[in-house]
């Protein structure tokens, strides 16, 4: 029988993982079923016993269960603690496995997918939520010359870089205190959902920068389109999806799917 794995949240009828997951099965000749979850809103840790003891094999984790699934593990990665928060839990020997691949997967894609090299560039985060707190690790690990979290309530984005303090210069603002050009710009606020966008200067751009949203769609978010006028090079947040479900197979099943092809089919089918 096929090793099982699902997407657990609520809403999930509009999640792209099962048609990623079949992709990297087929792509990789791994016998392995995805599919949807909808879990009830109070029913997070009840919906994952069932799964496990119906011989699942690890899920997904989606909004809004990230948090909840970061409590739930009986194990947790470097990542998933720093991050404070779970998407891929792992079934094994009856132990909850709980890792994070959202922000290796953000940076997967800036570094392999966009062929940018993070290493001894000047970072800037927007946002202090959890979407910018599990990006923050994996950024550090490439070694930026700095990282400045930038967020409407600065204690939030000062308390974050308190916690990620370390051998690289991680300093925190508020988006009127930006100061100077950076050479990449992540969008971690929720703002892109409601057509919106952070209030940062244009001079926090340069030619040569590289803005990423971590949200996507069919056409670009306020804040992409402005950071195209102000000259930067612009990317959503599609490939960080791609990218973080391929790391999520490769944790289950030991190999690691090729994205480029499914990407651009994704690209063209939103
Ligand atoms: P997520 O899990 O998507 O990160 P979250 O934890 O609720 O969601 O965090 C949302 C982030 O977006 C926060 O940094 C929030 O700023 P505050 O800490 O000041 O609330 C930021 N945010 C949301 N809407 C925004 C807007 N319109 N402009 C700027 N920042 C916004």
């Amino acid at each position: 029988m096929s090793d099982r794995y699902c997407v657990i949240g609520h809403p999930v009828a509009h999640s792209k993982s099962p048609a990623i997951h079949a992709d990297f099965a087929r792509a990789t000749g791994q016998d392995v079923v995805y599919e949807r979850c909808l879990a009830p809103l109070d029913g997070f840790s009840d919906t994952v016993a069932g799964l496990v003891a119906a011989g699942y094999k690890g899920a997904n984790v989606t909004v809004p269960f990230k948090l909840e699934a970061e409590q739930l593990a009986d194990e947790l990665s470097p990542r998933a603690r720093a991050a404070g928060a779970v998407n891929t839990l792992s079934f094994v020997n009856g132990r909850i496995v709980g890792e994070n691949t959202d922000g290796a997967g953000l940076v997967g894609d800036i570094v392999r997918n966009a062929g940018f090299a993070i290493a001894g560039k000047r970072v800037l985060l927007l946002g202090a939520g959890g979407a910018a707190r599990g990006a923050i690790l994996p950024l550090l690990a490439e070694q930026p010359a700095s990282l400045t979290i930038a967020n409407r309530t600065l204690a939030t984005a000062e308390a974050l870089a308190a916690r990620f303090a370390g051998p690289a210069a991680v300093s925190a603002c508020r988006f009127d205190q930006l100061d100077g050009r950076f050479d990449l710009v992540v969008n971690a606020t929720s703002a892109s959902l409601s057509a919106d966008m952070p209030p940062i200067p244009a001079h926090i751009f340069a030619d040569g920068t590289l803005a990423l949203d971590m949200m996507y769609g069919s056409q670009p978010s306020p804040f992409m389109a402005f950071a195209q006028g102000c000259g930067a090079a612009t990317r959503d947040g599609l490939g960080m999806l791609v990218e973080q479900a391929a790391e999520a197979f490769a944790i289950w099943r030991g190999v690691r799917p090729a994205t480029t092809a499914l990407l651009a089919r994704l690209r063209s089918s939103l």
